[in-house]
C-alpha cells in the first residue's frame, strides 16, 4: 500500500482541496484516480440513523439546506415524516439514560452493537458519542450526553468507543468543546476559566481519547472564549494534538466552520459537509499563500489515515447482524440505566400473585417515550410499549389503561380507575418534541397537564408508582405524595420491556443518577447567567457544575448526584489503603467489602470520592475520582480493590499550564452516592511542585518572607547591595514584611535607593529557576 504521505504528493491541489471538504451531506471526497475511496459517516449517538434518500438517492443533499434542517431539527415523535427513507436501527438507551448504568462493559457492548450496525449499513464512521458535560438540564443535547461529571463521561465514552472500533467503526467524539446549551448554538461564545476549562469541560474528551484513540473528532458549533471552537488554533492543535498526543482526523460540525482557511490552520482538518463555497475559499488562500501547502498536506494525510483504518476495519469480518439479539441487549441496557429514585414501604416490586388489579395511567403507557429529538433520532427497530409489556407479567390481575389527559373525562376515568385498582402506574414525560437539539428547555416542569395527574391520582391511590420519561432532571412537586418514582430518562425502544422486568422485580434496578436533581431551577449552578446575553455565556460557577456546588453548598436536593436504590441493600466495610501517603507519579489501592444484605441479587455502583482537607486552590467539597459496578447475591461480601492515581488527584494551574498534585490531607470516600458516604480513610497527598509561586518584581513582602529559597536570596541581595552583613539584611527585610507594595518598590522606598526592575530580574530568574530545581529534588 503506497504510504499516506506518498499519496498526498501525487495529488494535484484541488484534488486536495476536494479531499477536505465534504462529498454531499454524508461522505467524504474520495479520489478515484489514486484508488482513495470515500467514506460514508453518518449519526448518532445512540443509534444508526440512516437516511435512505439522503444517503444512498440523493448525494447532492449537502447542498439542500432544507435536508439539513429536516435532519437536524426532526423531532422525536415525527421520525418517518421527516426522515422519509429510514433504515431500521436499534434505538438504545440515550447517554443520559446509558450513563446511569455507570457500567463500562455494557457501554463496550452498546459501541459493539453499534459497530455490527453501521457495518451492515455500510456506515464507516458513527457521528458519536457526544460527551460534552451536562452543565444545566436544560440543555437541549443532555439527553445525548453522559453525565455532569467528567470521569463518569470519559470512562463510559472510552467503552463505547472501544466497542465501536473494535468492529472496523470509526468514532467521532463530539463536540469540541463546551457545547453545553442550543441557545444560539453556532454563535454563542462559551466563556469558561482555564481550571474549569481543563479539569471539567475538557477532561471527559482527555479521558476517552486517552483511553480509546477516537478515529475522529468533532468540533463544536460554539465560540469558545472569544474564538469559534472550529478555529481554535489553542483548542484542536495545542490541547487536543500537543498536550494529549492526538493523532486522529478532526472534523467540523455540520457547516460549523465560518472562516475556512483559519480553520485549517487551526487544526480542523475537514470540513463537512459539502461546501462549495467554503471549498472555494480554501482553494483561493492555498493559491494567495495564505495557507501553507504543508498544513494542507498535513489535513490531507489525516484523512488519507482515516480511510486506511477504515479499510482494516473493513477487511475485519464484523460479527452478524442479529436485531432481536441488539433489541434484548437494549432491554438489558436499559433495565441497568433505569434509577429507582424512591420505593417507601417497598411498593415494588409489585408481586403479580398478590394484586387483583392494575392502574396504568398516561398516554406513554401506549406510546413509549424512547428518544429525544435531533440528529441523533433513531428509527427503531421495533417499540415496546409499556402496558403490553405489563399486561405480560400480570398474570390474573386485571390491567386497565387511562391516558388521564387531554380532557376532564379522562381525568376522572383515571382517577376512578386508580381508586379501585391495588397499585396506580403513572408514565409520565416532558414536553415530546420540543426539548432537544436546536433549543434548551425553557422549564424543569413535566408536560402540561402532568403534575397535576399525579398528584390527583395520589389521592386516590396511596399505592402509586410513577415513571417518568425525560432527557435529564425535573422538578418534582409531588414527590414527597407518593411512595415510588422511576426514572427512565429516555431508554430507547425496549424501555417497556425494561421497565415491565424492574416493576415486577425481574430486573433489581441498579441505575444511578449521573446528575443532580435540584428542588428547582433556581439551584442550577450557573442559572444567574444562563443563557447568556449579547453573545456571551459566562460559565459563572467556573468549577463548581453539579454536585461539586450542591455537596459544598449543601444545596438541599430532590435527589442526590449518583443516588439510586434497588430491592436489596448495600452495607460496606474495612476500607484498607496501602499507602498513607501519595506523591506525584504514585497509586493508591483501596480495598473494602462489599454485603449484599438484601435477598435478592444485585449489582452496585460504588464511587470514589475525594475530600479535599485544606487545598492551596479552590475546590469542590468533594469529586468523584473512581466508581466500579458490582454483583453481589444475596448475603455475599465481595472484597473490592480500586486504583487511585495521584495524576488524577492534581488540580490545573493556569499559570503554570500544568496540572499540580497538591499537598493536603485528603480523605478518601467509599459512597453509595455523593451525599451517602460509607466509608473514609485519610490519605496524605505531597508534591513539591507548586508548592511556592513564582516570584516577580511586584510579588508581596510576605510571600517573599514565606518562600525560604526567595527569602534567602533577597537577603543576599540586599546584604550586597548595601555592604551590610546578612543580619542586618535580614533585619530590613523584616521591616518589610508588612508592605503591601512590590518587593521591588517596598526595597526602592526603605533602601532609598533607585532599585529597577531590570535591576532584580536576574535575581527573580534565578529565585524561581532554584524553586523549579528544589521542586524536582526527592522530599517533602
Ligand atoms: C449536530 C451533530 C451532528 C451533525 C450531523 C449537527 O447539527 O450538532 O451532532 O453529528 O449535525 O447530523
Amino acid at each position: 500500500m503506497i504510504e499516506a504521505t506518498d499519496l498526498v504528493g501525487a495529488m494535484t491541489t484541488d484534488e486536495k482541496v476536494d479531499l477536505l471538504t465534504g462529498q454531499g451531506m454524508w461522505r467524504t471526497h474520495g479520489v478515484e484516480r489514486l484508488g482513495l475511496p470515500a467514506l460514508v459517516m453518518t449519526d448518532g449517538t445512540y443509534g444508526v440513523r440512516y437516511s435512505i434518500s439522503q444517503i444512498d438517492e440523493k448525494q447532492e443533499a449537502g447542498v439542500d439546506l432544507d435536508a439539513f434542517l429536516a435532519t437536524v431539527n426532526r423531532k422525536a415523535n415525527d421520525v418517518e415524516i421527516a426522515w422519509g427513507s429510514m433504515k431500521p436501527a436499534t434505538c438504545f438507551p440515550n447517554g443520559s439514560s446509558l450513563a446511569c448504568s455507570w457500567d463500562v462493559e455494557l457501554a463496550r457492548a452498546m459501541g459493539e452493537a453499534l459497530g455490527v450496525e453501521c457495518r451492515a449499513m455500510g456506515v464507516d464512521v458513527l457521528l458519536g458519542p457526544g460527551v460534552n458535560i451536562r452543565r444545566t438540564p436544560l440543555a437541549g443535547r443532555a439527553y445525548e450526553y453522559f453525565s455532569e461529571d467528567p470521569i463518569v463521561t470519559g470512562e463510559l465514552a472510552a467503552a463505547m468507543i472501544n466497542g465501536l472500533q473494535g468492529q472496523g467503526v470509526g468514532a467521532s467524539i463530539k463536540h469540541f468543546a463546551c457545547n453545553n446549551s442550543e441557545v444560539e448554538r453556532t454563535s454563542m461564545d462559551s466563556i469558561v476559566d482555564m481550571r474549569a476549562l481543563r479539569e471539567i469541560y475538557l477532561r471527559g474528551f482527555e479521558i476517552a481519547i486517552g483511553k480509546s484513540d477516537p478515529w475522529t473528532v468533532m468540533s463544536a458549533y460554539n465560540r469558545l472564549n472569544g474564538e469559534q471552537a472550529a478555529e481554535s488554533h489553542w483548542l484542536l492543535t495545542t490541547v487536543l494534538r500537543e498536550d494529549w498526543g492526538y493523532r486522529g482526523l478532526v472534523m467540523s460540525d455540520w457547516h460549523g466552520i465560518k472562516d475556512r482557511p483559519a480553520s485549517l490552520w487551526a487544526g480542523n482538518d475537514l470540513d463537512m459537509p459539502q461546501s462549495r463555497t467554503r471549498r472555494d475559499e480554501l482553494l483561493e488562500a492555498v493559491n494567495a499563500g495564505t495557507v501553507s501547502l504543508e498544513s494542507l498536506d498535513t489535513a490531507c494525510i489525516r484523512i488519507v489515515e482515516l480511510v486506511r483504518r477504515s479499510e482494516a476495519g473493513r477487511a475485519v469480518k464484523p460479527k452478524p447482524l442479529d436485531h432481536d439479539a441488539h433489541h434484548r441487549l437494549a432491554r438489558k441496557l436499559a433495565g441497568e440505566s433505569i434509577v429507582l429514585l424512591k420505593n417507601e414501604g417497598a411498593v415494588l416490586p409489585l408481586a403479580a400473585e398478590r394484586l387483583k388489579s392494575l392502574a396504568i395511567i398516561g398516554p406513554s403507557a401506549i406510546e413509549a417515550v424512547i428518544q429525544g429529538s435531533g440528529c441523533a433520532t433513531t428509527s427503531p427497530t421495533r417499540v415496546d410499549q409499556p402496558l403490553a409489556e405489563i399486561q405480560a407479567f400480570a398474570g390474573d390481575c386485571e390491567v386497565r389503561h387511562f391516558p388521564g389527559t387531554g380532557s376532564p373525562e379522562a381525568l376522572a376515568a383515571a382517577l376512578a380507575g386508580a381508586r379501585e385498582a391495588d397499585v396506580a402506574v403513572v408514565f409520565v414525560n416532558t414536553e415530546v418534541g420540543w426539548d432537544g437539539e436546536g433549543s434548551d428547555r425553557s422549564t424543569l416542569a413535566l408536560a402540561e397537564g402532568q403534575d397535576a395527574l399525579i398528584s390527583a391520582v395520589a389521592l386516590v391511590n396511596p399505592r402509586t408508582v410513577v415513571v417518568v420519561a425525560s432527557p435529564d432532571a425535573v422538578e418534582m412537586p409531588w414527590v414527597a405524595d407518593v411512595p415510588a418514582v422511576l426514572a427512565t430518562f429516555f431508554s430507547g425502544q425496549a424501555m417497556g420491556g425494561a421497565v415491565a422486568d424492574i416493576l415486577f422485580g425481574k430486573v433489581n434496578p441498579s441505575g444511578k443518577l449521573t446528575t443532580s436533581f435540584t428542588r428547582s431551577m433556581r439551584q442550577i449552578p450557573g442559572y444567574l447567567t444562563y443563557p447568556g446575553e449579547n453573545g456571551r455565556h459566562v460559565y459563572s460557577e467556573g468549577l463548581f457544575v453539579g454536585y461539586r456546588s450542591h455537596d459544598t453548598l449543601q444545596t438541599e436536593l430532590l435527589f442526590p448526584f449518583g443516588h439510586g436504590i434497588g430491592y436489596s441493600g448495600f452495607a460496606y466495610s474495612d476500607l484498607v489503603l496501602d499507602r498513607d501517603t501519595l506523591r506525584d507519579g504514585e497509586t493508591v489501592s483501596l480495598r473494602f467489602k462489599l454485603t449484599n444484605t438484601g435477598a435478592v441479587a444485585g449489582r452496585e455502583t460504588t464511587q470514589v470520592y475525594v475530600l479535599h482537607g485544606k487545598p492551596r486552590v479552590s475546590r469542590p467539597a468533594h469529586e468523584l475520582k473512581a466508581f466500579i459496578k458490582t454483583d453481589v447475591a444475596p448475603g455475599e461480601t465481595v472484597d473490592l480493590t480500586l486504583a487511585l492515581a495521584a495524576d488524577d488527584l492534581r488540580y490545573y494551574d493556569p499559570a503554570r499550564e500544568c496540572w499540580i498534585l497538591d499537598t493536603d490531607d485528603i480523605i478518601v470516600e467509599i459512597a453509595a452516592s455523593s451525599r451517602d458516604i460509607r466509608l473514609q480513610a485519610p490519605l496524605k497527598t505531597r508534591s513539591r511542585v507548586g508548592r511556592f509561586r513564582e516570584i516577580t518584581w511586584d510579588t508581596q513582602p510576605g510571600i517573599i518572607l514565606a518562600t525560604p529559597i526567595a527569602h534567602a536570596a533577597f537577603r543576599g541581595f540586599i546584604a550586597e547591595r548595601m555592604e551590610i552583613s546578612e543580619d542586618d539584611a535580614e533585619h530590613i527585610l523584616q521591616h518589610c514584611a508588612s508592605s503591601f507594595l512590590g518587593m521591588a518598590t517596598t526595597l526602592d522606598r526603605r533602601l532609598r535607593q533607585r532599585i529597577t526592575r531590570e535591576e532584580v530580574q536576574p535575581l527573580l530568574d534565578r529565585i524561581n529557576a532554584d524553586i523549579r530545581a528544589w521542586e524536582q529534588q526527592p522530599g517533602d
